[in-house]
């Protein structure tokens, strides 16, 4: 071999390799491009350098150098390229990370109160306003406080287990939030103004209007001198805040075992104002409470003395209310927690 051959050889080597280096696309072949010219056992340039000690001496400079020459453009065309993938590799990762500050984000719903909560809320700050405290009571409750200790007599047709959700003889779900003015009552001595919102059951079908289990807010009031003005000036002032400023109330003669005398509570229609609509069914006035003063048979079972003082209770239902004041038509949907009606709250 002489060493014109050898450099023929290195020459066609480089051309070969200018072939091959345009399908060198990414590590992987970059890699075996490098393999195939530069390995140090097999790499088709290490190859020809082993030829460098069959020339004869003279030659061996001439032929060094072209080789090394060759191997130098190389591995720069190799350092080129193992350039380029890296950036192609940077860039195509950052592509895939980018994030298009333009789009709409993903709005996250904030959850929010129901609205029989919202209701029994505003009940409490009104009547809270007004020096009350709210107190609670138990909704597993005894005959004795949904019935006895609130002068219901026994076989009065609220302790009919047809009305009545009975735990045990003497036990059963409240059927009012009315029990919570003798627990309060024995608790503590006038002068006393609670009110107690909460959930109360009966054996009632689903209907608009109907649920077995629903929410009322109870009221007592006992102190020295209280009188039915008292009362009748704290409903007024009460649907007042609530409904209004426009909002009358009206007291008609009714009978509840644990008041006397008993009322029942209207308050004027604020759908038609008066005239007469749907919602009030032609009378202007509205049902929404039961009330009266409080029956001195309550104070015997709870020790307060029936000579000094007098009270005054009224009692309702938040559901009622929240239809009223909402305009709902149908008392299930407070209960069937479809977003659609929810949402709107
Ligand atoms: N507890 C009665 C009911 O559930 C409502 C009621 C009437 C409450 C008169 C009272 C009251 O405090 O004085 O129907």
């Amino acid at each position: 071999m002489s060493s014109n051959d050898g450099i023929d050889k290195l020459r066609a080597i480089e051309q070969q390799f200018d072939r091959e280096r345009a399908s060198v696309v990414d590590r992987k072949s970059l890699e075996d491009i490098r393999t195939r010219y530069l390995s140090r056992k097999s790499g088709l340039l290490t190859l020809q350098l082993q030829n460098l000690g069959q020339l004869p001496r003279e030659q061996r400079a001439e032929f060094g150098q072209a080789a090394n020459k060759v191997k130098a453009k190389i591995e720069a065309s190799l350092e080129t390229l193992q350039t380029a993938i890296v950036e192609r590799e940077q860039h195509s990762s950052l592509e895939g990370e980018a994030i298009d500050v333009t789009l709409p984000g993903n709005r996250k719903r904030i959850g929010h109160r129901h609205p029989l909560t919202i209701v029994r809320k505003e009940i409490e700050d009104i009547f809270i306003s007004m020096g009350y405290t709210v107190e609670d009571g138990p909704e597993v409750e005894s005959t004795y406080y949904n019935f006895d200790a609130l002068n219901i007599p026994a076989g009065h047709p609220a302790r009919d287990p047809r009305d009545t959700f009975y735990i045990s003889e003497q036990t059963l779900l409240r059927t009012h939030t009315s029990p919570v003015q003798v627990r309060t009552m024995e608790k503590i001595q006038p002068p006393v103004r609670i009110i107690c919102p909460g959930r109360v059951f009966r054996r009632d079908q689903f209907d608009p209007t109907h649920s077995p289990m629903f929410h009322q807010v109870e009221c007592l009031v006992v102190d020295q001198g209280i009188t039915f003005g008292d009362l009748k000036g704290t409903l007024e002032r009460f649907h007042k805040l609530f409904f209004g400023e426009k909002t009358r109330t009206r007291l008609r003669p009714s009978f509840f075992p644990f008041v006397e005398p008993g009322a029942e509570v209207d308050v004027s229609c604020g759908f038609c104002g008066g005239p007469g609509c749907r919602v009030c069914k032609g009378t202007g006035w509205i049902e929404v409470m039961g009330s009266g003063m409080v029956h001195p048979n309550l104070y015997g079972f709870v020790n307060y003395d029936a000579e000094k003082y007098t009270g005054f209770a009224f009692g309702g239902g938040i559901d009622r209310y929240a239809m009223l004041k909402y305009d709902i038509n149908d008392l299930q949907l407070f209960f069937q927690n479809d977003m659609r009606f929810l949402q709107q709250f």
